[in-house]
C-alpha cells in the first residue's frame, strides 16, 4: 500500500496504471473508517485492478464549524485498516492541496439541495460536489464507490457525473448495520451509552413504517412516523420523507411507478443520525 499526499505524485502513479490498461476504483472517505467503509473497499477491490482510497475531512461540506472541529480523525488506525484490506493506494491530501485557490465551483443540483439534508444543512451538497468533482478530476477513476446510507449524497453524486459529463460508473454499496440495526457512521462513536442504546429506534421505525404501506397512504405513514418520534423524548425528528430516487420529490401515492425510499434524520444529543430504507 502506498500513501500519497500530493495530487502530482498520485496522478503520476495512476498514469502508469492507466497506460498498462488497468481499471481504477475510487473510494472517497473522510476517514474514521469503520466496517461500512471496509465493505466499500472490498467491493471496489473485487471490481477493479487497483483502488485509491481518499481520506480527507472536507471543510467545505460542514455548515457547522463545531461539527468540523469534532469530526473524528484517526489516520493511523485508518491506514492500519486499509493495509489489512490490501488497499493499493491511499490519498491523504491537505486542505491546501485540494483547495489551492479561492475559485468556488457551483453546481445546479436543483431540488436535490433544497430538500431533506439540503434544507437542514445549507451548502452541504455544494461542498460535497466541490470535493468529489476535484477527486474525480485527480483520480479519473473508472468506478467510484458510495454508501447507500448517505442516499441523498449518492443521488447528488450521480447528478454531478451527469453535469460534468464523466464516463464513470457510480457504484452504490449496501448500508452496513450493527447487530441492533443502527447504520454504521463515523459519528456513532460520539454517542453516549444512553444515546447508543436508543439509536436503533430509527431503523426499527423505518421498518415499521414500510409495513404500513398496506393500510396507510404515504401522507398517513409520514404522520404516523412523526407521532412515534414525539413519544420518544431522547430524539428529535428533523424530517421523515418518502421520496422517489431521481429528483427526491415526495411520493404521494403508492401506485406511482418510481423507486420509493423512506429517508429520516434525527437529532440525538449532539449527533445527527440519518438513515433510509427502500420502500418498494
Ligand atoms: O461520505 C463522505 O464521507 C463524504 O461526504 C465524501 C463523499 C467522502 C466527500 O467528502
Amino acid at each position: 500500500m502506498i500513501v500519497y499526499r500530493t495530487k502530482n505524485d498520485l496522478t503520476r502513479h495512476l498514469d502508469t496504471l492507466r497506460k498498462s490498461g488497468k481499471s481504477i476504483g475510487l473510494v472517497p472517505t473522510m476517514g474514521a473508517l469503520h466496517r461500512g467503509h471496509a465493505s466499500l473497499v472490498k467491493i471496489a477491490k473485487d471490481q477493479n485492478d487497483a483502488i485509491v482510497v481518499s481520506i480527507f475531512v472536507n471543510p467545505s461540506q460542514f455548515n457547522d464549524p463545531a461539527d468540523l472541529e469534532a469530526y473524528p480523525r484517526t489516520l493511523d488506525l485508518d491506514l492500519e485498516m486499509l493495509q489489512g484490506l490490501k488497499a493499493d493506494l491511499v490519498f491523504v491530501p491537505s486542505v491546501q492541496e485540494m483547495y489551492p485557490d479561492e475559485v468556488i465551483r457551483t453546481f445546479d443540483l436543483g431540488n436535490l439541495e433544497r430538500t431533506m439534508e439540503g434544507a437542514q444543512r445549507k451548502g452541504h451538497f455544494q461542498g460535497v460536489a466541490q470535493i468529489v468533482s476535484r477527486l474525480f478530476e485527480t483520480v479519473a477513476p473508472h468506478r467510484a464507490y458510495f454508501g447507500q446510507k448517505d442516499f441523498q449524497q449518492l443521488v447528488v453524486v450521480r447528478r454531478l457525473v451527469e453535469i460534468l459529463g464523466l464516463d464513470l460508473e457510480i457504484v452504490a454499496c449496501p448500508i452496513i448495520r450493527d447487530e441492533d440495526g443502527l447504520a454504521m457512521s463515523s459519528r456513532n462513536v460520539r454517542l453516549s451509552r444512553e444515546e447508543r442504546k436508543a439509536a436503533p429506534f430509527v431503523h426499527i421505525t423505518l421498518q415499521l413504517a414500510r409495513e404500513k404501506r398496506g393500510s396507510m397512504s404515504p401522507a398517513e405513514v409520514k404522520m404516523w412516523v412523526e407521532l412515534r418520534f414525539k413519544e420518544q423524548p431522547i430524539m428529535k425528528l428533523e424530517y421523515f420523507e418518502i421520496v422517489e430516487d431521481k429528483e427526491l420529490m415526495p411520493v404521494t401515492n403508492w401506485g406511482e411507478q418510481v423507486n420509493k425510499v423512506g429517508c429520516v434524520a434525527v437529532q440525538l444529543g449532539k449527533i445527527r443520525l440519518i438513515d433510509n430504507l427502500i420502500f418498494d
